[in-house]
């Protein structure tokens, strides 16, 4: 546990960098729930792609107050995998009448899934301050994205139930990646599209991976590099996608 904290600190202090570099700052003071937000925006160059709101400093969730003390600074970020997800749910979409986005954040795939016009489309997170982003994002570019609060880590989860699913840098914790490897087989045994992006960095991946060799009872499986297109995991699994993140590939323009 302490290890993946550390894990996780470092990662942070690295990415916090990078993500820097994706920020429109608005000229307006932008608030969600009282808090200061930016936009990230899917193309930093492209005026039209879908953004997402995301906190502006992490400073804002320290001090006393419990009720900011409660959020958690991963949620409040578009992290790469997301940014790769939305993208690729912009130009590989199967054809789908609904969407779920589990562990979303600020949620930037679910707004490229209702911007592409997928119909009905649910972001779900553990998180409530993630679920305003996505709402408020939502709002202002007038989609909508239904939210729901949905715990990984619980059996009876009050899952949405939708024809789609993508799971973004999910992997926090062993428990985590547990939970949503359990999630993953239930959706795929009904037959339901199940993308999942993590990067390689991201130690619990591997526990996710285990789990799902396990549960499925198939060996041959792996993160496959973003190519051109979708690519099954397996072959007796063609509606999961394990799309692996090159984090210092990813295209912010
Ligand atoms: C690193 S953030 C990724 C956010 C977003 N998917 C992205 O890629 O930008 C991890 C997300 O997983 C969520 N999460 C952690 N534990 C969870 C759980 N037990 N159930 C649902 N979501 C959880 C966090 O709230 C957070 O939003
Ligand atoms: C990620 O991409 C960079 C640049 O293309 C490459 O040097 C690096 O080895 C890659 N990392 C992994 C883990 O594949």
């Amino acid at each position: 546990m302490k290890s993946c904290r550390t894990h996780w600190f470092f990662f942070l202090a690295a990415a916090t960098l990078q993500l820097g570099e994706n920020r429109i700052v608005s000229a307006f003071s932008l608030k969600v729930e009282g808090l200061r937000v930016d936009k990230a925006s899917l193309r930093t160059k492209d005026p039209t792609s879908a953004y997402s709101f995301v906190l502006s400093s992490a400073m804002d969730l320290m001090g006393d107050d419990n009720h900011y003390a409660r959020v958690n600074f991963l949620a409040t970020q578009v992290w790469p995998s997301a940014r790769v997800a939305a993208s690729q749910i912009e130009q590989h979409a199967p054809h789908a009448q609904s969407f779920c986005e589990l562990g979303c954040g600020p949620g930037l795939p679910s707004i490229a899934a209702a911007k592409i016009g997928i119909p009905h489309v649910w972001a779900t997170d553990i998180d409530e301050f993630a679920l305003a982003l996505v709402r408020a994002a939502a709002e202002e570019q007038g989609l909508v994205v239904k939210t729901r609060t949905v715990d990984l880590l619980l059996t009876n989860n009050n899952l949405p139930d939708c024809d789609w699913y993508v799971l973004s840098d999910v992997f926090e914790s062993a428990a985590v990646a547990r939970g949503a490897a359990r999630i993953c087989e239930e959706l795929l045994r009904k037959e339901k599209a199940v993308w999942v992006f993590a990067q390689s960095d991201r130690v619990q991946r591997e526990e996710f991976l285990r789990e799902m060799k396990q549960r499925l009872g198939e060996d041959a499986m792996e993160w496959s590099p973003i190519e051109k297109e979708f690519v099954a995991a397996a072959d007796s699994q063609p509606n999961f996608w394990l799309a692996d993140i090159n984090e210092t590939e990813v295209n912010y323009e």
